[in-house]
């Protein structure tokens, strides 16, 4: 893949996040998400790319706009054939409270090497580099703190595990408590949770919980270029969910999915633009005088070269991003 797209498509983030927040705080979550789908979508049109939507809004007749299977960017300019996966607004409800962790992201492969996840729960693990090969999702909790523990050089006691608070995860969080490591939960945004236990500066160690599939591949991509690990396993609610895994390619739903299972091959790009404050990006700012601040990440599997984007965006120059 070109390495220009990882510019270009932080740009589509950016759009996606500033249009979203202006909703802030306003407890309208749809209008929110309306809001960062469609500047998502518009920006699309600029990037010189021949991409398919493999996870977005929704299937044709439930999404508007980046439903699965749509073609996005500039076919007759003749740039890479890309699978495209999108959460335009990861974190819909935070938006709505005015609370921490919301990110517009995108997360882009080769053509053919997304997984076509269905929009279903999925238990992830994620772990950084130092644990990376070490851990295995089945693995009873306390033995995947013990190893964590190794790899990143810390006693059990200053290992933190980053659990979303759920009721369904109680028994992870009563274990890890048991064990005697420390705990860190989160309302909601996965992506940047498992994102956070990758980056040593964040001193998390571990990511573990069932949260949406989706946003596991969209993870997994970014975890592939930070050169940490990650299990997954889909986790159907009934008959219905487990046919639709099969007609989207996933004969055994309940597979244990490697990294190299969400993510082939060496190549993806990542790039997520914060909303609101988070462990991994500072959210949009509107600093006065039409002036708004965004903060973004784009990342590069081949490579590994981690950018941090800081952007001032005059607003009175781009009319489209003026509140009505
Ligand atoms: P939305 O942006 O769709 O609201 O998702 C937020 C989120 O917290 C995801 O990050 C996570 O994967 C999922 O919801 C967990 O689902 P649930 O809220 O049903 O526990």
């Amino acid at each position: 893949m070109e390495r220009e797209l990882a510019l270009e498509i932080v740009r589509v983030t950016e759009m996606a996040a500033l249009a979203s927040s202006h909703w802030m705080g306003r407890g309208k979550k749809n209008e929110a998400d309306g809001a960062a789908t469609s500047a998502m979508r518009a920006m699309f049109d600029t990037i010189n790319m021949r991409g398919t939507v493999v996870i977005g809004e929704g299937e044709l007749d439930e999404a508007p706009m980046l439903y699965i299977g749509e073609k996005l960017g500039h076919p007759e300019a003749g740039g890479p054939e890309v699978d495209v996966a999108v959460d335009p607004l990861e974190g819909t409800t935070i938006v709505a409270k005015g609370h921490n962790n919301a990110m517009s992201v995108i997360a882009i492969g080769d053509r053919g090497t997304l997984l076509h996840a269905p929009d279903m729960y999925m238990m992830k693990m994620a772990v950084g580099k130092r644990a990376a090969g070490q851990i295995n999702l089945l693995d009873p909790v306390d033995k995947m703190i013990e190893v964590v523990a190794k790899a990143n050089n810390k006693r059990v006691s200053d290992v933190t595990v980053i659990v979303q608070e759920r009721e369904r995860h109680q028994h992870i969080i009563d274990t890890v408590r048991e064990k005697g490591a420390r705990v860190k939960l989160f309302g909601d945004g996965d992506v940047g949770a498992a994102i956070a236990a990758c980056l040593p500066h964040t001193g998390i160690d571990l990511f573990l919980g069932i949260g949406g599939a989706p946003e596991g591949v969209i993870s997994a991509a970014a975890i592939k270029c930070l050169g940490g690990d990650m299990q997954a396993m889909l986790k159907p609610q009934n008959n219905g969910e487990r046919e639709r895994c099969i007609k989207m390619g996933l004969t055994n739903p309940e597979q244990l999915l490697t990294l190299n299972d969400m993510v082939k091959g060496d190549d993806a790009i990542f790039a997520a633009t914060g909303v609101s404050d988070g462990e991994l990006l500072q959210g949009v700012r509107y600093l006065g005088d039409d002036m708004v601040e965004t903060h973004s990440i784009v990342m590069r599997a081949q490579t590994k070269t981690i950018r941090f984007v800081r952007a001032l965006h005059n607003i009175e120059h781009k009319p489209n991003l003026l509140w009505k």
